[in-house]
């Protein structure tokens, strides 16, 4: 199921010819303040002959992928009267890709949709894939759809109102492509300063390439898909635990720490060498290191005995053979994650 992905001008091209022939009795856009502001006027300004439009604005940040905005948004596209022939745009960063794709699957059993993510992390991770969906309560993405855009438009220009810490979350996503498929583009990475620069237009197109090819690889993620998981059993421990204390670290902050104990496990475990993770884990946290560990390790295990990708009892984990070589559900033992836990606290 090979998504379409335009980028650029040949985006706005795409679009515009998409809307035409789409013959579409309504286009809505789902914006967040943040997007309705930064990306969606600048998007109409180019987009001249798109006619009447109606905008779908939910509040900024997570607590939107609910099930009582889900309702909110379902009630506004009936009292609107949208109809089957409708289509629904998603001009946002993650939230509004899953919450909009979801959105879109389950009105009237499905309207079409396309994605303009507006976060490197949505550009490079949450707007390809086919994953939508929304929070139940705090279960993370516990509802949700399988379900393609017609069409996904990366425009590099939205990036630059992203704030920093923003950026950078998304940079680790990009960190963590080129650790579990391609060295080069690894190397690459580690030379760009996030802080002061933004990835360029052909970084985040072969981030998206490599998410691309493992997910059309392995849609259901059955086995392959699990090497998009490495930094992540333990990143969304300790992602989870900060949320629960309080201090909540960013998905990507979360998973750059993640990638920095995997990196050590993956010396014990999968055969990476010494000095090729002594040599990663300095460049991640030459990134993140104010990042810091909240909550203890009785609780942070626990999480990760929690995992989903875990197996009968079996701790199983995403680690890396050498840079650039991942290998899934490799069995990792729980005085290691412990260990490995600690270090990342006194970090
Ligand atoms: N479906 C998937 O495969 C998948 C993969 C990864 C993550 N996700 C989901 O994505 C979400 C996180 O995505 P995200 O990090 O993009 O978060 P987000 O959508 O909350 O965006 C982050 C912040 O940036 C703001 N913003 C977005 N674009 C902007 C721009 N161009 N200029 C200024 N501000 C802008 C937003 O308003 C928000 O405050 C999570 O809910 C996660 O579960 C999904
Ligand atoms: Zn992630």
């Amino acid at each position: 199921m090979p998504q379409k992905i335009f980028f650029e001008q040949e985006a706005l091209d795409d679009f515009s010819k998409y809307l035409k022939d789409g013959n579409f009795s309504r286009v809505f856009f789902l914006v967040d303040e943040n997007t309705h502001e930064h990306c969606l006027i600048p998007l109409l300004q180019e987009l001249a002959e798109i006619g009447e439009t109606e905008i779908l604005e939910v509040e900024s940040g997570e607590e939107s992928k609910s099930v009582e905005v889900l309702v909110q948004l379902w009630m506004a596209l009936s009292e609107l009267n949208a109809d089957r022939h409708t289509l629904l745009v998603n001009l946002g960063g993650g939230v509004i890709s899953d919450l909009g794709g979801f959105l879109a699957g389950t009105y009237l059993r499905g309207i079409s949709f396309v994605n303009f993510p507006t976060t490197i992390l949505s550009q490079v991770d949450a707007s390809v894939g086919g994953k939508t969906g929304i929070n139940l309560e705090h279960l993370k993405n516990r509802i949700g759809l399988f379900l393609e855009p017609d069409r996904v438009y990366v425009i590099n220009s939205f990036l630059n109102t992203l704030p920093l810490e923003e950026k950078r979350s998304g940079y680790a996503e990009m960190l963590k492509h080129g650790l579990i498929t391609d060295k080069e583009y690894w190397v690459g990475l580690c030379a760009l300063d996030i802080t002061k620069e933004l990835p360029s237009h052909e970084m985040i197109k072969r981030s998206i390439e490599i998410k691309t090819s493992v997910v059309e690889k392995d849609f259901r993620e059955s086995g392959l898909r699990k090497i998009l998981n490495f930094g992540h059993t333990l990143g969304h421990a300790l992602e989870t635990v900060s949320h629960e204390e309080g201090e909540p670290l960013l998905h990507g902050e979360a998973i750059a720490l993640g990638m920095i104990g995997e990196l050590m496990l993956s010396t014990h475990f999968a055969g990476l060498s010494e000095k090729s993770a002594q040599q990663a884990i300095k460049k991640i946290s030459s990134f993140f290191e104010d990042v810091e560990v909240v909550g203890d390790t009785d609780r942070l295990f626990e999480v990760v005995r929690q995992d989903k990708k875990n197996h009968e009892g079996h701790i199983l984990m995403t680690l890396l053979n050498e840079i650039g070589t991942a290998q899934p559900d490799v069995e990792v033992s729980e005085t290691a994650v412990r260990d490995v836990l600690k270090q990342l606290q006194a970090w």
